[in-house]
């Protein structure tokens, strides 16, 4: 009852709020990933991966030195994990692999079976509840053995990966019916192997992410044709990728920058959408990186180039998109190009900022623009062909966890109201929705002080208590009456 009075309460605070309901096969999930909530990071045979090296070399590189050895321990505890996802009343429950839990070396040759039983056991624990699977392959989590064989900037990873998609399809494939073969590779191609800001920390701004790109789309093309061919008539299920933006929205109303908004969209999402959905790098991609290498004095581009037959190869392998997507930003061309700037950002030639105005959350990178989200799921409907589109994360973090968040019940409702608007005044084929995320859990680099949980984990408790916050009763209320007013 209380839930209900929180929700007429905010219904009249946004008066602006759909009020119609969703459809009634319109999917309510919430989602996490491996390193962020497993721990055991040395258990039971898994391997290392990327992320225990860089953290255990350098504990530097996260806020108060905080890593994933432990975190929300959620190898031991995925049963009361599934009980609060149960609890939720979800449709669905979105979670990755570890490719060193079931690989220790990251080759097949080498299966850790009480890694492949975890996984197992998980989801059977969450078919038993009722709650639909959707398994993410891969979250960033390289097994070190990989990298030291170049990572993803080495083309053998093409192959690697293969080889560990395939072994998921046929170990999980019976129970699972929505594969992801990668979660958002703009963050980690450009933070891993761009800027260095994210494991496996390497600085090569310019060509690594594109490299690592490159590798990334071939690996889920082939992943997509391995399914698709071996799989996908006795399993019956489907495989997407998700892939993240924001909405940049144009500064001012003039030609400028309204292009300067679809060049900069073009860079970061058109980037994994475009050979996918349509076939080969967007233009403008190719043209501003090939001019700007030359001026560069190199002899060709630093975008790798896809062959006629590559370009066939990976256009039509997604099922469905998986979008995630939290804030935007202002664009405008930038003023001052210069040429020898090394970096994605550089070779888009726009400039991006947000506005001052715009509400925050405890993310550097995170700001309350509900308004974004209906003109960049508009803009990839007609950018992309109509594609099924699952909104597979967005959510709010603050610092404190607080369970009195109503910062976070208002981001989520408003930012579901944009979706719905979405559908019903664009007719965007959006069939589904995911929190990020169930539980607070380790944010990366900002370690454990930006919380996105819909429950409370207490980091200090070594039985790392999970306790609801307020934002679980109001989506439990949207999930079951379909709708944001009641
Ligand atoms: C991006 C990533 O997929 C996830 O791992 C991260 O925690 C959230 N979004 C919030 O930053």
């Amino acid at each position: 009852m209380e839930y209900l009075y929180i929700l007429c309460f905010l219904a009249s605070c946004y008066a602006t709020l759909n009020n119609k309901k969703f459809p009634d096969d319109f999917m309510f999930g919430t989602a996490t990933s491996s390193y962020q909530i497993e721990g055991a990071w040395n258990e039971d045979g898994k391997g290392e991966n990327i992320w225990d090296r860089l953290l255990h070399t350098n504990p530097n590189f996260t806020v108060n030195g905080d890593n994933g050895d432990i975190t929300c321990n959620s190898y031991h505890k995925y049963k009361e994990d599934v009980a609060l996802v149960k609890d939720l009343n979800v449709t669905h429950y979105r979670f990755s692999l570890a490719w060193a839990r079931l690989l220790p070396n990251g080759h097949v040759d080498q299966i850790n079976d009480a890694g492949v039983q975890y996984y197992k056991n998980l989801i059977r624990e969450l078919r038993a509840n009722n709650i639909e699977p959707l398994v993410t392959i891969y979250h960033w989590d390289l097994p070190q053995g990989l990298q030291d064989e170049g990572g993803w900037t080495s083309s053998d990873i093409v192959d690697r990966y293969a080889d560990y998609a395939r072994l998921c399809f046929r170990l999980f494939g019976g129970d699972v019916r929505y594969w992801m073969t990668f979660n958002e590779p703009k963050e980690f191609c450009w933070q891993g192997y761009g800027e260095g800001t994210n494991a496996p920390g390497i600085k090569a701004a310019g060509t690594g992410e594109y490299l690592c790109a490159h590798h990334v789309l071939k690996a889920h093309a082939t992943a997509w044709h391995i399914y698709d061919e071996e799989f996908r008539s006795t399993q019956n299920g489907q495989v997407g990728i998700v892939l993240d933006t924001n909405w940049y929205e144009p500064a001012t109303n003039s030609t400028e920058d309204k292009i300067a908004s679809d060049t900069k969209l073009q860079f970061i999402f058109g980037w994994y959408a475009n050979p996918i959905f349509r076939g080969d790098y967007p233009e403008v991609m190719r043209n501003n990186i090939q001019r700007r290498s030359l001026a560069q004095g190199l002899t060709k581009s630093r975008l790798p180039e896809f062959t006629p037959e590559e370009i066939e190869y990976v256009k039509g392998t997604a099922d469905f998109l998986g979008l995630n997507t939290y804030s935007s930003m202002l664009v405008q061309p930038r003023k001052y190009t210069d040429v020898s700037a090394m970096g994605n950002e550089y070779d888009s030639e726009v400039e991006e900022w947000y506005d001052d105005s715009w509400p925050k959350g405890a993310s550097p990178w995170l700001v309350v623009t509900p308004w974004g989200i209906q003109k960049l799921l508009r803009w990839i409907k007609n950018e992309y062909n109509n594609p099924r589109i699952i909104i597979t994360e967005n959510g709010y973090s603050d610092y404190d966890g607080t369970l009195d968040d109503v910062d976070r019940i208002n981001y989520i409702l408003q930012y579901l109201s944009g979706i719905r608007d979405a559908m019903d005044e664009d007719g965007v084929n959006v069939f589904g929705y995911t929190v990020w995320t169930l539980i607070d859990n380790l944010e990366w680099v900002f370690g454990f002080t930006n919380k996105f949980g819909l429950y409370h984990v207490d980091f200090n408790s070594p039985n790392r208590t999970r306790t609801a916050k307020k934002s679980v009763g109001v989506y439990q209320n949207i999930i079951r009456t379909r709708c944001l007013v009641n």
